[in-house]
């Protein structure tokens, strides 16, 4: 049982200078990075692989094995390129990260930068949160000022230079190769894989690309490898995660715990689903992620016991919605999402996500049919493993979830002659019960 909370990257978001440079000192921070410059680049690589991390962006693939893929003794220049683009419905820790913490994302990124031999970084941050980009830009004139950045880093000969991108803000830009594209000065447009970024990746050179949490993360696993190698979790899920609960909950927030916590402790933490009401259905990662119901209360958030129940740990984005939510109504919603942000590079993702809003609002206004939730099911069969990128598939994630679990909730708008449900009641300052 995990039922305490293991602060680390939260641990002072509390504190009002937690984002200045004197701040994160006070804390402990920059403590890495010395230790960091004084082992070899592969060492570096090595300890993070030892710890397990799993990429904390959604896809979950372990950090210290793509840092390893990227060739060494090219000539080519490295890059790393942090995702910052936060864009995922539901997905809200990257954002309050950077704004209470910056500092721990940097030290993290020269610490990365130095362990794959690159001197230049960059942090992809989406252009909306502008007080984010604020916030990072000024953290990083204080590194340099302190000598964590530029020239000769802390004597060691180590250069780095960090640029801050704000991106246009599109949630393709958050997909890895859109990203580097859009970085690059193009139109945000997925890319073909494989060359994968570790080989061809930021103008055509070696790259990794990270989530934020997985590079703050980075200080902490150097600086303590003992307590990441120890962390409780399975061989393939270790660690902590911030676990972001939203929606129907007392206290919505950022949770940090061992994976395979689960989502009934998390809720005692946020003091449980709001008062007088019970759980109906939840995301375990955010909107690409398939619904899970109340009897997933139990299950360990680790990447395996999700998969296995049937959805995907994605972000820890746990949107909680309660009996007061009419699932059609919050499906045709993700959807629009979902069509809104096509890319439209290819015609499954770019006509599919078009005709599924179009069949649901048919469903939520009381005229589908049975043969529409067909209809629905199939365009997802023809979508999932058949677009482009992994926009598409995650479109699929909310139908198909949806109609699983909620069938007769779909067909009772159209014996009921429209939405049997009051919308009102399910907003966050709703009294009808
Ligand atoms: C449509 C789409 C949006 C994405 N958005 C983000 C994002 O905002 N942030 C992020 O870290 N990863 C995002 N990802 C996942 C990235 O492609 C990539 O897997 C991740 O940045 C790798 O970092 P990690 O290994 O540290 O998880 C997105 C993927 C897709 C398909
Ligand atoms: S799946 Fe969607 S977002 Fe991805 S390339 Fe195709 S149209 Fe673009």
């Amino acid at each position: 049982m995990t039922d305490t909370l293991t602060p680390v990257l939260t641990a002072h978001w509390d504190e009002p200078d937690s984002f200045t440079l004197a701040g994160y000192k006070r804390t402990g921070g920059w403590q890495s990075l010395p230790k960091a410059l004084a082992m070899q680049p592969d060492d570096v690589i090595t300890a993070v692989k030892n710890a397990a991390i799993r990429g904390r962006g959604g896809a979950g693939f372990p950090s210290g094995v793509k840092w390893s893929f990227l060739p060494q003794g090219d000539s080519k220049p490295h890059y790393l390129v942090v995702n910052a683009d936060e864009s995922e419905p539901g997905t809200c820790k990257d954002i309050p990260l950077m704004m209470a913490s910056p500092h721990v994302l940097i030290e993290g990124a020269v610490i990365t930068s130095y362990a794959i031999r690159a001197s230049h970084a960059f942090i992809y941050v989406r252009g909306e949160v502008l007080h984010v980009v604020r916030r990072l830009r000024h953290a990083v004139e204080e590194a340099y000022a302190a000598g964590y950045l530029g020239k000769n880093i802390l004597g060691s000969g180590f250069d780095l230079d960090l640029v801050i991108h704000a991106g246009a803000g599109a949630y393709i830009c958050g997909e890895e190769s859109a990203l580097l594209t859009s970085l690059e000065g193009y139109r945000g447009l997925p890319r073909l894989r494989p060359p994968f970024p570790a080989i061809e990746g930021l103008y055509a050179c070696p790259t990794v690309i990270n989530n934020v949490e997985s590079i703050a993360s980075v200080p902490s696993i150097i600086g303590n490898g003992a307590f990441w190698c120890d962390a409780p979790g399975t061989e393939k899920s270790k660690g902590y995660g911030i676990f972001s609960l939203s929606g129907h909950v007392t206290t919505p927030g950022q949770f940090e715990a061992p994976l395979g916590v689960t989502l009934r402790e998390l809720l005692d933490l946020a003091g449980g689903v709001r008062a007088g009401h019970r759980l109906k259905f939840w995301t375990p990662g955010g909107s690409s992620t398939p619904i899970l119901t109340d009897q997933h209360l139990d299950v360990p958030l680790d990447f395996e016991s999700v998969a296995a129940a049937g959805s995907m740990l994605g972000t820890r984005a746990l949107q909680i919605f309660d009996e007061t939510t009419c699932v059609v109504r919050a499906v045709l919603r993700w959807t629009e999402f979902y069509q809104h942000e096509s890319c439209g590079k290819c015609t499954p993702c770019r006509e599919g996500t078009y005709w599924m809003v179009r069949v649901l609002e048919r469903l939520e206004d009381g005229n589908g049919t049975e043969e529409d939730l067909d209809k629905l099911l199939d365009i997802c069969d023809n979508i999932l493993g058949r677009a482009f990128c992994a926009l598409g598939d995650g479109a699929v994630s909310p139908i198909q979830s949806g109609i699983q679990y909620f069938r007769d909730e779909f067909l009772r708008h159209q014996k009921e002659g429209g939405c049997p449900f009051d919308p009102a009641a399910s907003t966050l300052w709703g009294t009808a019960s």
